[in-house]
């Protein structure tokens, strides 16, 4: 079914003032979601906040029902946690390295995952070892699959990275990880809320995720999804008496579910902001919103690439709704700026948070533009003329 354009617009307040084009950065809270909040805070104040969460702990709990569904998982597959970085430090910490053990990461990889894997390769003696790029920039499985010894012990990579529409193959990543039984670590954070996942059809052991991105749940909101069989596995880097049971003197439990990776203080109204986003999302169709972040960033990028002087710096045959590129003449802080002034928010990506990718592409500091299904073709437009205008 077609989005309503008119009522998602009329849901979601930030659209009467601004073009708001860095979905990347934080999606636009629809209303459903901001009152689900606001009336939850209300409660704490009124009645206390340990009344508030069992007032309404039957719609907290129904938050891992939504992320499960969101994803293909089952709820007892995903912990909640305060955004997508701590998710992903928590799978990947709890993986045990041996001295020379390899680690398989993508050239686009986040900065917060990669110092991490700097930090163990440190303290174990694990190594790093990049997956090569195909001609067109995209993770190359073939080479992936030559990678393969008996010496790796985890593939992890950003699916969309931080930087540009670049869209790894998550899923043959996926197929190559379960041929060869290796624990496989997805950073979902631009994916979800964008177009479909499907963790089964992925094959992934783990996945991070962010709520205030596409998905458009408020900040301060994240997810971990971790396969039962790896969940009874991996006891977390760091437990308190919510993940771990302190059972007698000197022994304590840990839950058997994903939540063993959680801690118990919570802030529950984010929660149920993001349990309302994703169900927002799924009833507007993942497949839907996905065609629309195609049709609306297609059009960006061809619109920006026609103008003299600009430079798309997108990879990949089909980018995603991250639009990256820079202004000849102007450096990107100047790009965001002069947006700003118009009232249009757009984000700019620093070498230092896709180092890897910045030194191998020699690039400057990039404008990022990510609209999202509720953006208007004459928004992309106004982004479009404003450029022009630059020239
Ligand atoms: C690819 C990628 N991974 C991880 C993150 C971190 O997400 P969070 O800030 O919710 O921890 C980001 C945020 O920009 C990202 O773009």
């Amino acid at each position: 079914m077609m989005i309503d354009l008119e009522r998602v617009r009329s849901e979601t307040a930030g659209v009467a003032h601004r073009v708001h084009l860095n979905n990347a950065g934080a999606g636009l809270m629809a209303r459903p979601v901001l009152e689900a909040m606001t009336g939850y805070l209300r409660r704490e104040s009124e009645i206390g906040g340990y009344e508030a969460a069992a007032e309404a702990a039957a719609s907290l709990d129904r938050v891992y029902d939504s992320v499960a569904r969101l994803i293909g998982a089952e709820r007892n597959e995903i912990a909640l946690t305060e955004n997508a970085t701590v998710a992903w430090q928590m799978a990947f910490y709890a993986l045990a390295f041996q001295p020379g053990d390899r680690i398989l990461t993508a050239r686009a990889e986040y900065a917060a995952n990669y110092v991490a894997f700097l930090q163990v390769a440190r303290r174990t003696g694990a190594v790093i070892d990049v997956i090569p790029d195909d001609a067109q920039g995209v993770l190359d499985p073939a080479a992936l699959e030559a990678m393969i010894d008996g010496k790796v012990r985890l593939i992890a990579v950003s699916w969309i990275p931080t930087n540009g529409g670049l869209v790894n193959p998550a899923a043959e990543i996926g197929a190559i990880a379960r041929r060869h039984g290796i624990p496989y670590l997805l950073d979902a954070c631009q994916a979800v809320g964008q177009m479909p996942v499907d963790v089964e059809a992925i094959g992934c052991d783990m996945l991070s995720a962010t709520g205030r991105k596409f998905l458009r749940g408020p900040r301060g909101t994240g997810f971990l999804y971790m396969k039962r069989s790896f969940v009874r596995s991996l006891e977390p880097p760091m437990i308190d008496h919510f993940g771990a049971v302190w059972v007698e003197k000197d022994r304590y439990e840990l839950r058997d579910d994903a939540r063993r990776f959680e801690s118990w203080e919570n802030n529950y109204a984010a929660r149920l902001g993001l349990g309302i986003a994703v169900d927002y999302a799924l009833a507007i169709g993942l497949e839907e919103i996905a065609a629309r972040c195609a049709l609306l960033s297609h059009r960006l990028r061809d619109g920006l690439a026609d103008i003299d002087g600009v430079e798309i710096r997108d990879l990949g045959p089909d980018p995603a709704s991250i639009v990256s590129f820079t202004v000849a003449g102007w450096e990107a802080a100047e790009v965001k700026k002069k947006a700003a002034g118009k009232h249009i928010n757009i984000s700019i990506s620093q070498g230092s948070s896709t180092l890897l990718d910045a030194l191998a592409r020699n690039l400057p500091t990039l404008v990022r533009a990510s609209p999202h299904y509720y953006n208007s073709e004459q928004e992309v437009d106004a982004l479009i003329e404003l450029v022009r205008t630059m020239r």
